[in-house]
């Protein structure tokens, strides 16, 4: 990285961890472009769910992939609004059954080869925020800011449960949610394409005792460091 040049700043973890929370007050403090990636997954998931294509068929699956329009824009709310085909699906997303369906369609190689281009693609300028699983091991391997955020079970399902009441969504039971994220958990994390993963270089931070404002101001100085260094070097 030049001096010139705005890092990538990757941010993985799995669910629940804080990744969407810090990495879009990351964004806003350094005035970076946000990307959820998991969105990308979860619209290929609402796709497939619409069109009445089973989420096993990976040429199904992965033929919605290549064809869907996923953009990000600027909510009223100072948020981010996840657009499918032009048309506004944040809400749609986040629904207990895609989150189930985006994890098992993010399975796909050939999905993942979709994704994983366009990722490339919105974060090859730099002056990126990416959060996702993969964003440190596989779409920016030389990232000059990885990070990984971890929380216990109980605190992501509890997380999970206040994302949803806020959003106006049916809200599982706390037995179910923690089921749910240790399945996904495992099946992200075992899946044999860019398995969720933290890289050998990435700064790990356990959330439950932190409050986000922590979490976010330590990411920042991180970056602040890579730049310094760069300037310096
Ligand atoms: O972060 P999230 O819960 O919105 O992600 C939904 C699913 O998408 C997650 O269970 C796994 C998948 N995903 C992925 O495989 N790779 C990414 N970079 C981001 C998400």
């Amino acid at each position: 990285m030049s001096a010139q040049q705005r890092p990538i700043v990757a941010i993985d973890g799995p669910a629940g961890a804080g990744k969407s929370t810090v990495a879009k007050a990351v964004s806003e403090r350094l005035g970076y472009v946000y990307v959820d990636t998991g969105a990308m997954y979860r619209a290929v998931a609402l796709g497939c769910i619409r069109r009445g294509v089973e989420i096993e068929d990976e040429q199904a699956a992965s033929e919605i992939a290549a064809g869907i329009g996923i953009e990000f824009a600027p909510a009223d709310n100072g948020g981010q609004l996840t657009l499918m085909d032009g048309v506004d699906v944040s809400r749609a997303i986040r629904e207990h059954e895609v989150s189930d369906a985006a994890s098992r369609v993010s399975a796909h190689p050939r999905v993942r080869e979709q994704m994983v281009a366009r990722q490339r693609e919105m974060g090859q300028c730099g002056g990126v925020v990416m959060e996702g699983r993969d964003i440190q091991t596989n779409v920016f391997p030389d990232a000059e800011v990885k990070v990984y955020l971890r929380a216990s079970i109980e605190e992501r399902a509890r997380r999970r449960a206040r994302d949803l009441r806020e959003r106006g969504l049916d809200v599982p039971s706390r037995e179910e949610l923690e089921r749910s994220i240790a399945e996904r958990d495992e099946r992200d994390a075992t899946r044999g394409t860019a398995p969720m993963a933290a890289a050998d270089d990435a700064v790990i931070i356990d959330t439950d005792d932190l409050t986000i404002e922590q979490v976010v101001e330590t990411v920042v100085v991180l970056v602040r460091q890579r730049q310094g260094e760069a300037s310096d070097g």
